[in-house]
């Protein structure tokens, strides 16, 4: 090695001692005579010194570094003169005063400073991740993130899972997001996919008798990015046979607990984990990862407004659900304030959202006239409003509309009023899903995904109420955000193909589509079921950054681009013409 020790190891008991460090210069002072350079490395800072006085060759060449130059430092340790001691660096008490140094990289003057956490813009840190990378507040989140993977490695190796690496060039379906294809040259015409999830190879693992699996497996998922939704993911991936619901559940929380535990900036709320079932969270939340983290429920106040001639509220009223927030001391938000939140609340699909002030005058809204006494007088009591307090209505034909649609402005409002206690994960299993979702056509797709079983006591609702029908779907909520999910899955062959028909696959293309894992339900498939989580959303939670990029090393942009990389790129011509592909010009 070019060095003894590293940069951030030495302290008082190390004086005398002659070392070699090598690293990065962080900084250097110059003052004459003496030039001051902090040399960094992943482990630390270490002052170096050097007189002109006592070592000219030295002192010249010290001279000539800059900042991110690559050195090496030979020389002896010593107790900094008192007064100059660092109490906030480790190595603070002592220096190394310079005997040679050789200068062995040079450095252009870097875009931006390795030694200051300025804000940088984003595009120009990924473009230059190697320096962006030596910062030591962004190797942090490496750091987390190997410690993670590692004990999740180690936490199931310990419960008898077996880590095997299922292939990444797969058979494209269009089912769940778009796939990632990647041509052929054996075969040419067709096209391999890369994996948006190992679901059907682990389900035929278990088939296999492997019994007990996991992967920290990357899957890729053609979406529009979004905060926490990003093209190439990293999954923990598990699969196990003969389990109850509350077995993968147990092994999922022990998992999660133990990583918050050890790798998080705070406690755990409740041991064991919540358990709440979707209609409930849907109902007092509106949304099925409910932000635990402030209180802040709807309120259904659809009796309230039985009578209601105000014609906004009809169909709610008729069919689904009039839903309410109360705000405390907010009946006097700005009409931006409003605007935001309508806006919010019509992109979850809501067809407006009435706002209502509790003023020393009466309720004052735009809509208020429409609201008999009685009506209004029931609302207030009903939310529980006093003066100076806003309601906020959504009313929808379609209950879990409504609830989700003021859900989102829920959501919103958590962080605009502050609302968040950050204190303790809250960690809650979402349970009980529909099997099935409307589509926007009036026919039905999966709620999550299509092999995830159905409650013994609902699968006769699949031929008279398939809306009706819950799955064995659970799904694992931490601070409002989705950080996995997983479910007891079909294991037959026939009510796996009932459940593709229900969702308007005929069993011929189901055939074609899900053929190796419907024929292997086929010869002997044992009950299983697992979960999957994601790396890169936990590993938020742990370093409680709000950019998913932050917890990956080499990211792409929100736009789907790499600036490191220069990538996607066009390929040689060459190539595309032995993979019998032509480009067509953009549209
Ligand atoms: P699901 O699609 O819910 O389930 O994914 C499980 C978890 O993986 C993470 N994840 C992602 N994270 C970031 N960006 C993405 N594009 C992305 N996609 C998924 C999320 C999510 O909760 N095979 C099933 C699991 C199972 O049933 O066992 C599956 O993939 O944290
Ligand atoms: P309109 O009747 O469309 O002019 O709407 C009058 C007010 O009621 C506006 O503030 C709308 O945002 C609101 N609104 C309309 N439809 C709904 C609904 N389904 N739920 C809640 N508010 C609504």
């Amino acid at each position: 090695m070019l060095r003894s020790k590293t940069c951030g190891e030495l302290n008082k008991t190390d004086v005398s001692a002659t070392v070699t460090l090598a690293g990065w210069v962080h900084r250097r002072r110059d003052h004459g005579s003496l030039i001051f350079l902090d040399v960094r490395d992943r482990y630390g800072i270490t002052q170096c010194v050097v007189n002109a006085t006592e070592n000219e060759r030295a002192h010249r060449t010290a001279s000539d570094v800059r900042n991110e130059f690559v050195v090496q430092v030979k020389g002896i340790v010593r107790e900094r003169p008192s007064g100059t001691v660092n109490k906030n660096l480790p190595t603070g008490e002592i220096e190394v005063v310079i005997g040679e140094i050789a200068i062995l990289n040079e450095s252009k003057t870097p875009p931006f400073y390795v030694n200051e956490d300025s804000e940088v813009d984003e595009l120009l840190r990924m473009k230059f991740r190697y320096v962006d990378l030596r910062r030591p507040s962004r190797q942090r989140f490496i750091e987390v993130r190997h410690e993670f993977v590692k004990y999740l490695r180690d936490f199931f190796s310990a419960r008898g899972f077996w880590e095997v690496e299922t292939t990444q060039l797969i058979r494209s379906d269009p089912t769940g997001a778009r796939d990632f294809i990647v041509p052929s040259r054996y075969f040419p015409g067709k096209f391999w996919a890369l994996p948006q999830s190992p679901q059907q190879l682990k389900q035929i693992l278990m088939v296999g008798g492997i019994d007990r699996y996991f992967q920290i497996a990357r899957i890729f998922r053609d979406e529009d990015p979004r905060a926490d939704r990003i093209y190439e993911a990293t999954q923990l991936d598990v699969e196990m046979s003969f389990p109850e619901r509350d077995d993968v559940m147990a092994i999922g929380e022990e998992a999660y607990t133990g990583a918050l535990e050890r790798f998080g900036r705070k406690p755990v709320w409740r041991k064991p984990w919540p358990r709440m079932k979707y209609d409930d969270v849907m109902d007092r939340y509106g949304s099925d990862r409910p932000d635990l983290r402030f209180d802040l429920p709807l309120v259904d106040v659809t009796d309230t407004f039985r009578g209601t001639k105000f014609q906004a509220f009809r169909a709610g009223v008729d069919a689904g659900a009039v839903k309410a927030l109360l705000i405390k001391g907010q009946a006097d938000v700005s009409r931006k304030g409003i605007d935001v939140m309508t806006e919010l609340a019509k992109r979850r699909g809501g067809k407006g959202l009435v706002h209502i002030g509790l003023t020393a005058e009466g309720l004052r809204s735009p809509v208020a006239k429409f609201f008999s006494d009685d009506e209004q007088k029931d609302l207030v009591r009903r939310v529980g409003a006093s003066l100076g307090d806003l309601i906020l209505i959504v009313a929808d034909a379609q209950a879990h509309t409504a609830a989700r649609a003021l859900g989102e402005v829920r959501d919103h409002l958590g962080t605009q009023l502050d609302l968040i206690d950050d204190t303790t994960y809250r960690c809650v299993w979402v349970t009980d899903f529909p099997v099935l979702d409307r589509t926007p056509e009036g026919g039905w797709t999966f709620a999550h995904n299509p092999f995830s079983g159905v409650l013994e006591s609902d699968v006769h609702l699949l031929d008279t109420d398939p809306g009706a029908a819950r799955s064995k779907q659970y799904d694992m909520v931490i601070d409002g955000r989705e950080i996995g999910g997983g479910s007891i899955r079909i294991h037959k062959r026939a009510l796996q193909e009932k459940i593709f028909a229900l969702m308007g696959t005929p069993k011929e293309e189901a055939a074609q589509r899900f053929g190796a894992l419907l024929d292997a339900l086929e010869y002997g498939a044992p009950p299983h079921g697992g979960f999957a989580t994601g790396i890169d959303r936990s590993v938020m939670l742990l370093t409680g950054t709000a950019n998913i990029r932050d917890t990956i090393a080499f990211a792409k942009t929100q736009t789907g681009y790499d600036p490191l990389l220069d990538a996607p790129a066009d390929v040689d011509p060459a190539l595309l013409e032995q993979l019998r592909l032509r480009v067509l010009p953009p549209k």
